[in-house]
C-alpha cells in the first residue's frame, strides 16, 4: 500500500519487445491493482534487439489504454527497485509448466532477498501460451508472420529494425 492507501504492483521484465501476451497480463493486473508499473530491465551485460528507450516507447503505446499503468525502467536488483518505488507486489506471467521452474527460482530468490515482497503469477490466455519476445523476433527476422501476436506499434518497429515487410 502506498501513502494514498492504494495497492501498487510492478510487472518487471525484459520486454524486448512487448508482446500481446505481455499486454494481456498487464490488462489483468491493472484490473486488480490500483496502480501498475511495467518496468523494463536495463541490463548492459545482456544484448537486446531494442534499446531500453525503444522498449519503453513501444510499451507506452501498447498499454496507453490502461489509465492506471505507467512504464519505467530499472537496473540492478529488482528488490532494490521495489523498495525504491514503494511497492510490495511483483507480477509475473505464466504460460506453461516450463515457465514455472524459472519463475519459481526468481520468486524464491527475491523472497530470500526481501521477504516482505510477494510475487503474484497471472496465467496467460491459452492463445498466447506459445508467444515469447525471442520467438517473435526470430519468426519476424526469417520472414514469418507475427501479426496478432504483437501490438501494431511493435509490428511497425520490427519492420523498420529488420527492414522486412512481412
Ligand atoms: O522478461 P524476463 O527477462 O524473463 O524478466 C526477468 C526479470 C527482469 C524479472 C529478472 O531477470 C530480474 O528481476 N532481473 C533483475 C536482477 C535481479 O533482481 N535478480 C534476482 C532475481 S533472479
Amino acid at each position: 500500500m502506498n501513502q494514498d492507501n492504494k495497492i501498487s504492483a510492478v510487472y518487471p521484465g525484459s520486454f524486448d519487445p512487448v508482446t500481446n501476451g505481455h499486454v494481456y497480463i498487464a490488462e489483468r493486473a491493472a484490473s486488480i491493482f490500483d496502480e501498475l508499473t511495467v518496468s523494463i530491465l536495463y541490463n548492459e551485460h545482456k544484448s537486446a534487439t531494442f534499446s531500453v528507450q525503444e522498449r519503453i516507447e513501444m510499451a507506452r503505446e501498447a498499454l496507453k489504454h490502461l489509465k492506471n499503468v505507467k512504464i519505467d525502467c530499472f537496473e540492478g536488483l529488482l528488490v532494490d527497485y521495489m523498495k525504491h518505488v514503494g511497492s510490495r507486489v511483483i507480477i509475473r506471467g505464466l504460460r506453461a509448466m516450463s515457465d514455472f521452474e524459472y519463475e519459481f527460482q526468481i520468486a524464491l530468490m527475491n523472497r530470500q532477498l526481501a521477504p516482505e515482497l510477494e510475487t503474484f503469477f497471472i496465467v496467460t490466455d491459452p492463445k498466447y501460451s506459445y508467444v515469447s519476445s525471442s520467438g517473435v523476433r526470430e519468426v519476424f527476422h526469417f520472414g514469418g508472420t507475427v501479426q496478432g501476436l504483437v501490438p501494431d506499434c511493435v509490428f511497425k518497429k520490427l519492420s523498420e529494425r529488420f527492414n522486412i515487410k512481412n
